[in-house]
Order: C-alpha cells, then sequence, then structure tokens
C-alpha cells in the first residue's frame, strides 16, 4: 500500500504540493471514483489510478506517444535558456524519453516513450529507420540537386551521408526522406545544394504519419503503429530507386 500523492509524485505526475491540488480538485480517480484525498492509501499493484481520464503510473505498460512538435524548444530534459519539448507533455507522460531529437527550430514528429529496446531501435543507424521531411527553401530544386540526394550528400564539411529521397513539390517546397540523423542533417543537406532551408517539419517516422494532430499536442500511438515502428529495418534499395 502506498499514499496516493506519493505513487502520483512517482509517476511524474507534477510536484508532490501541485498534486495536493490536483486530487482535491477531483481530478483522480480511483478505481473509477473520484478521490479528494491526496494522503489516501491505493495498492499500487491492483488499484487502477486515472489522472483526467488517462491511467497513470505502473498500472500502465508501454506507452508510445507522438508529439507535433512547436518551433522554439529544445529536445532535452532541461536547459537553462529554452523552453524544452517536456513542457509540453501532459503530466502523466512526464516520465517518458524523447526518442532521438529535432533541433530548435524544427516542427513536427517527434516519438517519446517508456521503451528503452524501440527507441533503442529507431535511433540505431543500424536499422536506419526512414524520417520524412516537409522544407521550406531558398531557390530550386533539379535533377542534379535529386540525384546527388540519391548518390548520398556531402555536407559542407565533407561529411558523406546515406542515400536519401528529395522530391521536389513546388516552387521552394520539397519532401525529404533520409535513414539517418545526422546533427541538423536535413538542413546542411539543402545546404550543400546552394538550398538554404526556411521552414522545416518532421511528417513521419518508419511509417507512422503526424497526419494533422495540431502542433504542440500529443497522441499515443495505436498498436498498428507500434508494430509498424517494431519492424522497420533500412532498406539502401529502397532510397535508391526512388
Ligand atoms: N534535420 C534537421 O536539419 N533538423 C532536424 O531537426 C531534423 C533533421
Amino acid at each position: 500500500m502506498q499514499r496516493l500523492d506519493r505513487f502520483l509524485s512517482e509517476a511524474g505526475v507534477e510536484s508532490r504540493r501541485k498534486i495536493k491540488e490536483v486530487v482535491r480538485a477531483g481530478r483522480v480517480c480511483v478505481n473509477g471514483n473520484a478521490v479528494f484525498a491526496p494522503e489516501m492509501k491505493i495498492d499500487e499493484a491492483a488499484d487502477t489510478v486515472t489522472l483526467d481520464g488517462e491511467i497513470v503510473g505502473r498500472s500502465r505498460g508501454r506507452i508510445v506517444l507522438m508529439m507535433n512538435k512547436p518551433a522554439g524548444c529544445v529536445t532535452a530534459a532541461q536547459d537553462k535558456d529554452f523552453k524544452t519539448v517536456m513542457e509540453y507533455l501532459p503530466p502523466q507522460y512526464r516520465k517518458l524519453m524523447p526518442v532521438g531529437r529535432l533541433d530548435k527550430e524544427t516542427e513536427g514528429l517527434l516519438l517519446f516513450t517508456n521503451d528503452g529496446d524501440l527507441a533503442h531501435r529507431l535511433i540505431s543507424p543500424k536499422h536506419g529507420v526512414e524520417k520524412t521531411y516537409y522544407a521550406e527553401h531558398a531557390g530550386e530544386i533539379d535533377e542534379t540537386d535529386i540525384a546527388a540526394f540519391s548518390a548520398g550528400c556531402v555536407l559542407r564539411d565533407g561529411t558523406v551521408c546515406r542515400p536519401a529521397v528529395l522530391e521536389k513539390l513546388a516552387a521552394g517546397k520539397c519532401i525529404v526522406r533520409v535513414c539517418e540523423g545526422k546533427y541538423h542533417q536535413v538542413r546542411r543537406m539543402l545546404a550543400s545544394r546552394g538550398k538554404p532551408v526556411s521552414y522545416l517539419r518532421r511528417i513521419a517516422e518508419g511509417g507512422v504519419e503526424l497526419g494533422d494532430l495540431p502542433v504542440c499536442m500529443t497522441r499515443e500511438l495505436t498498436e498498428t503503429e507500434i508494430a509498424a515502428l517494431e519492424s522497420v529495418d533500412f532498406d539502401e534499395k529502397v532510397l535508391r530507386n526512388n
């Protein structure tokens, strides 16, 4: 048996003081019944605790969440200068870890999970999970840019990238698909072709799509989406043929 406020605190739901407010406001239910006493004892192995209708803590198994990350925040647990992505997570998800990173000015699909093996799989170069970006840029994409991406871009510092897909959408707009995650990779790839990026959004990762999730919002992945992430693998031929 454990105190409810302690259980919520260990589950990463706000600070101890804030938790008392949340409980007293009737937002927490134990086995479907609203409770108002933070000191109430619960059986953490048997009781189901919810906050605003979402199951909290150890009673949950694996969680995989997506966020539509806004521009202007960093992918870090904490930062002294900037807002972090963690500040956009609803309280019950604050113990999850981001899977890889998006740079401060990049928007879009950022995954979070409590499953270390899945996170490792998604960021490991061995599996080379494909990520898709929508970019707005200066200049115009031509056939030589598309061929350079397909052969493996050489960045301005000499770094050679894996083959990637570059698709022109309209003047100054394109789609880029990459199977690796070097620092500022897409911006540097387009810059290496004289097309500096003014806007970048990740729209898919490992077959999972951001869709119409509003900026700053999160949603849990479906079992089908999680299964897709667990089975994706690097296939250079796919990138070369596109
Ligand atoms: N490429 C970038 O340049 N930035 C990101 O955040 C992700 C990929």
